[in-house]
């Protein structure tokens, strides 16, 4: 253990990396399978002890119920991108693709329980939905209106990368199809972070000429803009450079993300097989994330959620992001090929091939993979970890011994607060959120987990090297699981004998819950 720093002796925690619960819980990629649904009968029927939890919560709940439709195409892919798409796609798919999404909207819309509750937020997101022409993105939203009951001043997020936005007159008439706040990545505007991280398929003049097109056309429209820290290649003057650079632009919100490694991305398996620098964890990720926060707040940005930071914009997505939030029981839809979602207890996620996922919904069927129907500890761990991504975790949440000694311990290393209805996360609390939830995951979770992280072998190859990496994934294995479940076992004894355990149990899951075999080869 070549690097750990000495000044690591006053960190809260021993690591820091930057896999967090995000997105849902539990991790859509590792929930049961589950066949095509008929429509009248989905969600399966919550469970009586929810339903209690859920009557008992409800004034926990901040009621912002959100569709989400995943348009799987993209102009470009990147190295470090999980998230299922097809690169350019032929206008006939588009078509096929749009009749389709139209079809599972109206399936859902015979079902009187989700058509029945008003929709807050909708989000378009991908891969990347301006791939779709303003015809086809105004029909889906027609479609929504006409099914759903959607809110009049409804925030309506289209993701897109730059360079469509420039396109003359296509955002003008996606704002008119009823569009109201647009979402861009840049990832990095430096060249050589974005070589290193495969982002090379458009350019950083796009990014300030998208801005200044969107601002022509609608002065007060929020605009979003997805950085990314902690990348192969990427120093802390070069992302300080990034972030001064995108604050100029006046945008209405920056979301700072961490550079997650996932597994079944390019980018993944030429950092274990040494062709590409690791990412920049541990003390620079804390540097950058301290850096982010900092510049974004005397720049008059404020942190709504870990990793978001908002100034002209409601940033309802933000609040309501994947049902997190209150009780963490608000509806979130999921249309599309490989969408996830949470609807009455269930969370679920939608196949993933696109021929597949049409192929379902022309059935009649509801496009649906994988479903766990959670029962009250779920729901509750659910609402507990997604609360403190969204900074604040209400009393009620709060229910073990361990849970409450966690807290109580975090209070006095200053990383929360009390307020008089929970716990707030405090500005350097939010640069361990995803610790903080490590430590509060149930302990079925901590080996399942593993796997989002890298195969058994891979993770195996990173200790045996005494690579920086590694040296992160030993520092976490003292704390995860809450109770140093991998320190116990010894989480290097624990990878050499369990990464010859059959596939199943030892390859890494990618975020499209496929398994990925190693990247190195075994010793
Ligand atoms: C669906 S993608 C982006 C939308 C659009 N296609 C683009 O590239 O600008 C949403 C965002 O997820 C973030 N993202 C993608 N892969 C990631 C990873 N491995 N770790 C952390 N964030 C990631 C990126 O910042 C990206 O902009
Ligand atoms: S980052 Fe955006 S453009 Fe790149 S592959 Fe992912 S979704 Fe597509």
């Amino acid at each position: 253990m070549a690097t750990i720093l000495a000044d690591r002796s006053t960190w809260p925690f021993p690591t820091l990396l930057p896999w967090s619960v995000m997105y849902n819980y539990p991790p859509p990629q590792l929930i049961p399978r589950m066949s095509p649904q008929v429509p009248t009968d989905w969600p399966p029927r919550m469970s009586r002890s929810v339903r209690n939890w859920k009557e008992k919560t409800t004034s926990l709940a901040a009621p912002l119920n959100q569709l989400y439709i995943h348009v799987p195409f993209c102009p470009f892919i990147c190295d470090f991108c999980p998230f299922y798409k097809i690169k350019g796609p032929r206008p006939e798919q588009t078509e096929t693709y749009t009749a389709a999404v139209i079809r599972e909207i109206e399936l859902y819309g015979r079902n009187q329980a989700v058509a029945d509750r008003k929709y807050q937020v909708i989000y378009f997101g991908g891969g990347t939905p301006t791939e779709l022409s303003p015809g086809q993105l105004g029909r889906i939203l027609n479609a929504l209106r006409t099914s759903f009951d959607v809110a009049a001043d409804a925030e309506i997020t289209l993701e897109s990368v730059a360079r469509h936005l420039t396109a003359p007159g296509y955002l003008e008439a996606c704002l008119q199809a009823g569009f109201n706040r647009v979402s861009f990545g840049i990832q990095s505007l430096d060249e050589k972070v974005r070589k290193a991280i495969g982002r090379t398929g458009d350019h950083v003049e796009d990014y300030p000429r998208a801005v200044e097109i969107a601002k022509r056309l609608s002065p007060n429209l929020p605009i979003n803009i997805e950085l990314l820290h902690g990348c192969p290649e990427q120093t802390t003057e070069s992302f300080h450079s990034d972030l001064n650079q995108v604050i100029g632009w006046g945008v209405g919100s920056i979301d700072p993300f961490s550079y997650i490694l996932m597994p079944g991305t390019p980018l993944y398996k030429k950092v274990l097989q040494g062709s590409s620098p690791q990412p920049r964890y541990g003390q620079t990720l804390l540097e950058q994330r301290r850096l982010a926060r900092d510049v974004l707040e005397s720049a008059g940005y404020r942190q709504v959620a870990a990793e978001m930071f908002k100034k002209n914009d409601r940033g309802w997505f933000s609040r309501s992001f994947y049902g997190a939030g209150g009780n963490g029981m608000h509806t979130v839809l999921p249309l599309g090929p490989s969408a996830i979602g949470f609807l009455d207890g269930t969370v679920y996620r939608n196949v993933c091939e696109l021929a597949e996922y049409q192929r379902i919904v022309a059935q009649g069927l509801l496009p649906i993979s994988a479903a766990l129907k959670m029962n009250r500890q779920d729901v509750r761990h659910r609402a507990l970890l997604l609360g403190v991504a969204q900074l604040f975790v209400a009393f009620p949440l709060v229910e073990s011994i361990g849970e409450r000694r966690s807290f109580q311990r975090w209070e006095s290393q200053g990383l929360v607060e009390r307020t008089e209805t929970g716990w707030r996360v405090t500005s350097e609390g939010t640069l361990w959120y995803n610790q903080m939830q490590f430590e509060l995951m149930p302990i079925k979770d901590c080996l399942s987990n593993l796997r989002l992280i890298g195969s058994l072998e891979d993770q195996y190859a990173l200790l045996r090297n005494g690579s920086p990496l590694g040296d992160e994934l030993m520092g976490m294995a003292r704390n995860y699981g809450g109770v140093g479940t991998l320190a116990l076992l010894g989480y290097r004894f624990f990878l050499r004998y369990a990464r010859r355990l059959p596939s199943r149990w030892s390859d890494a899951v990618s975020w499209l819950g496929r398994p990925v075999r190693r990247a190195v080869q075994a010793r």
